[in-house]
Formats: structure tokens, sequence, C-alpha cells
């Protein structure tokens, strides 16, 4: 049921301390990026609408959060004067489209990633069972160095909030923080905003001024700290994204690890927020499981494997394998070396073996690719074994062309497969064969021509060389090569 509450979340800001072209909030986080950690939060308290703040790059940032939340709203801040004008920009934007904020609304940031929905959702019952006309997610922090720091009176009420460039040097020993998420009586805040001026240290209209605000006006203020103050923590620069995407990777294995999920290294295991792994699987050391993988019962991951959109079948063994958007069956082993391309597919109990590329092709039930091949753009049919160092030839230099492979197939090794060609089930080639025209089913091709051996070539061609020595040796011990039916004239 969605209740009467409006999620603000602020994401206009420049994040200028990355140093990057990209936005700070789409900078990634477990394979998601960071506003969509906090959109998921505000979805999960059940709004009625997600108001986003853009500003800086808001073409980017604003097809993002429409591709994650198709109805947010967005209020575009020509230029960021403080977190108190960016949401009257929201709440204006919300009477221009008719459509005022009532009940409570949340006010957020997009740049805390460990912000969890059962956080956010149990923040905004405090703040209605308190009847505050606003209340603060606060911290207590070690280092609150830069954060705004909640002041309290020796009752323990809320009186304020100040920054730390307007804190006095008492002031700035307190420990307790705003998080910077905070939940206001809407009809409260749209008063209050109004009333903020810009007259402090950094010449910002600062949000949290509304605490005071509201003090003023004889409401009640609250704060609510929060155990887990790592959900708060906005990131700034490099360095932080790493040590947050280092957190929230330790959190997501240590939650699959509760669920059942065996993992040998966890330090050396990357899994992203959106994978799905089943019970008794077991992840080895120095694997990535990324984007949108599903791994299913008893499957077995690695070492050192990276699987990016995968789907992994029931007891699959994937091991020193790199694969994306490809998915691989039941009991199906792939590796080591393997190198598997966007749309594989390898059928239940199939195989991909030591240095295989694979590109858009399916390998049936039971088929298999054990050595040192290329298999693009086709279909290998169940139960068929291609030879080693196989090529499929799919591209002519203009167009990709696709290669069929029958049933239970015997190709021989070193096969060049020039695409479009078909092979027909229960067929076979030879080794070394270039395949260029269909086999029917059943036929056996053979394109390498006859073998010519020609005597003495070695004395004649390359006298003096260790390779006519080393000839001339062998000769001496076991005598002239008596020439057979087969053999050239010398
Ligand atoms: C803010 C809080 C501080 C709190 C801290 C927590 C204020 C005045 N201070 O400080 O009490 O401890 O967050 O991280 O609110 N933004 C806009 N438009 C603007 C200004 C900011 O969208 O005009 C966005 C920024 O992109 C950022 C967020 O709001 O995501 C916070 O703004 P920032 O200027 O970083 O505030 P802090 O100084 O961190
Ligand atoms: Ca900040």
């Amino acid at each position: 049921m969605p209740q009467d509450l409006t999620v603000i979340v602020l994401a206009a800001g420049g994040g200028t301390r990355m140093k990057s072209k990209t936005m700070k909030v789409l900078h990634q986080v477990g394979g998601r990026s960071m506003i969509g950690h906090v959109l998921r939060a505000a979805q999960a308290t059940e709004p009625r609408r997600i108001v986003a703040v853009v500003g800086h790059q808001r073409e980017q940032v604003g097809a993002h959060i429409h591709s994650l939340v198709a109805d947010a709203v967005l209020a575009v801040q020509e230029e960021q004067l403080g977190t108190g004008h960016a949401v009257r920009v929201a709440m204006e934007s919300l009477v221009a489209d008719e459509a005022p904020a009532t009940g409570t609304v949340v006010v957020a940031t997009g740049d805390t990633p460990l912000l969890t929905g059962e956080s956010l959702t149990a923040f905004v019952a405090e703040h209605l069972a308190s009847q505050a006309a606003v209340s603060i997610l606060s911290g207590v922090v070690d280092d609150p160095f830069g954060l705004g720091r909640v002041l309290r009176n020796d009752e323990g009420d809320v009186l304020a909030i100040v920054e730390e460039k307007d804190a006095t040097a008492e002031q700035r020993e307190v420990h307790e923080i705003n998080s910077g998420i905070l939940a206001f009586d809407a009809a409260f805040l749209a008063d209050a905003l109004p009333r903020i001026g810009n007259d402090n240290a950094k010449g910002e209209y600062y949000l949290t001024d509304a605490i005071g605000i509201a003090r003023g006006d004889g409401l009640t203020v609250s704060a609510h700290p929060i155990d887990d103050v790592k959900q708060t923590e906005g990131v700034n620069d490099r360095a932080q994204l790493a040590r947050m995407g280092a957190e929230m990777n330790r959190r997501i294995v240590e939650r699959w690890m509760r669920d059942g999920v065996t993992v040998m290294d966890p330090a050396t295991t990357w899994i992203d927020a959106d994978v799905v792994l089943a019970e008794d699987v077991t992840i080895l050391p120095g694997t990535q499981l990324l984007g949108s993988t599903v791994v299913a019962e008893d499957a077995v991951i690695g070492p050192d494997t990276t699987l990016q959109h995968c789907e992994i079948g029931v007891g699959a063994r994937v091991v020193r394998t790199h694969a994306e958007l490809a998915v691989i069956g039941s009991e199906a082993t792939v590796g080591p070396f393997s190198y598997l391309r966007p749309n594989s597919q390898v059928g239940a109990r199939g195989k991909v073996g030591a240095f295989v590329e694979t590109k858009n092709s399916v390998i049936g039930d039971g088929a298999k690719v054990p050595h040192l091949s290329y298999v693009g753009d086709a279909d290998i049919g169940e139960g068929t074994n291609i030879g080693a160092g196989t090529i499929v030839a799919n591209y002519d230099g203009v167009a990709k062309h696709r290669t069929v492979i029958g049933r239970h197939a015997r190709t021989g090794s070193n096969n060049t497969f020039v695409a479009p060609v078909t092979v027909g089930d229960g067929a076979g080639t030879g080794g070394g064969t270039v395949v260029r025209d269909d086999v029917p089913p059943g036929a056996l091709a053979v394109s390498a021509g006859p073998q010519r051996t020609i005597e003495g070539w070695a004395e004649r061609r390359r006298p003096g060389t260790d390779q006519a020595r080393a000839a001339a040796e062998a000769v001496a011990q076991s005598g002239p090569h008596e020439p057979g039916p087969d053999d050239q004239p010398s």
C-alpha cells in the first residue's frame, strides 16, 4: 500500500572530488549505480512518488533514474545553492505540477550505496511515531569531520544541526552527526523552506536549518541514531568508492554464506548486488559473479572465474573462465581457460574445454568442444564431438554466417568450418578438413589431400644444418627408408 509519502533524492551536485566525467551518483558499487541503490531503498518505503533533484549532467542522470524508476519526477536545480535550495526546487516542481507534497517527505542523497530499504522504512515509521515536524536519521561516528553535528540540550532534546564550517570548537566535539537523511511533515517543510537563508560559512541554503526553525516554532524535532552508520556514509572520492565497494561486497558475501553458499575465500570473491545463488553453490577463490548472474544448486564456480549476466545450471562446473551473457546447462563443464562471449549456450552435460572461445552459439546437450577451438555463430547438435583445434570461420570479411552441425557428429582435429555450412546428423570429418560444402547425414568429409613424402629432402635443401645432420644420424642408425607405394619419387 503506498503511503502518503514523497521521497526526494538529491543528485544535482557535481561530485568534483571524484575527478570523473561520469557523475558521482552514476558510479557503481556492487554492480549497481549508487543512486540505483538509494532508489531501491526509497522504493521499499512504498512512497507515492520519488522526486530526484538533478543538475549537473541532468540528461544522463535523468535518463538513468527513469530507467530504474519509470515514474520518478525529475526536478531540475540549475544552480547548486545548497541542500535547502535543492529541496525547495523539488517541492516547487510538485506544486507546479499541481501535485504538492502532503503527508510525509523524506530527503535522502544519491550517494549512500549501503542504505537499505529496511533502514529507511524503519526511520519513516519512527518519524511518524514521534509525531515530529522533522526527524533526523543520525549516527554516532568516530570521526565526524566534515559532517553536520546534532546539537542537543541537557535533556537530550534536539536543538539544531550545525555544519562543520559553522561549528564552534566545542560543537565540533559532538560525535552524533546528521546522516543527511531527514523526514518532514510536508506542510511544515513547505512553510520552512522559504525561511531558510544563506548567511553561513558556505553561503548556501542549508536544509538542516529547518531543525532550528522547527524548534523556534515550538514544534517537535527528533533524531534517531542508526546503529549501522555505514549505511548512511556518502561517497565523495574514489578511495571511498573502493572502500564502500568492499564493504558492500563483504555484506553480500556474508548474506549468501548465511543462505547456504560455500565461499572458500570471501576476500577474493566479488558478488554483485543483483546476483542470485542457490543453496550448496560453491565459489572458489578469485571469482567475480557480476550483473544479473544466476547460479543453480550444487554448481561449483572458480577458481579465477568471471561471470557477467550468466545463467549456470544445477551441478555445473566452471573453472578459470571468463563468460558474459552465457547460459551453461546443468552438469556441464566449462574451462579451464575458456572464454564464453555473449549468447553462448552450453547444453546439459556439455563441455567447453581449455582454450576454447565461443560466441553466439548453441552447444547441444552432451556436446563437447574440448580443446583449442573457436566456435562462433554455430549450432552444434546433441552429443556431437568437435575435434581439437577447430575453427568455425564465421566471418567472410563482410558478413557473419552460421554453421550448423547436427547431432552425434564426430569432427576431426584441426578442422575449419567455412560458414555458411551444414553438417548432418551422425556425419564425420577427417583431420585437417576444411569444410566448405555441406556434409549429408552419416557421410564422412575429407579435404586434406594425400600426403607427399619427398625422400632425402633435408640433405639436398638444407645441407650443413642441424636438421640435415639429425636426419643423416637417424639414417645411419636405422638404414635408409624403404619407399612405400604412396611415396613420391625423389
Ligand atoms: C550535508 C548536510 C550535513 C550532513 C551531510 C551528510 C546540509 C547543509 N548538510 O552536508 O549536515 O552531515 O550532508 O553527508 O544539508 N546537493 C544538491 N544540490 C545542492 C547541494 C547539494 O543536489 O544545491 C546534493 C549533493 O549532490 C549531495 C547532497 O545534496 O548529494 C549533499 O550535499 P553536500 O553539499 O555534499 O552536503 P554536505 O556538505 O555533505
Ligand atoms: Ca556530501
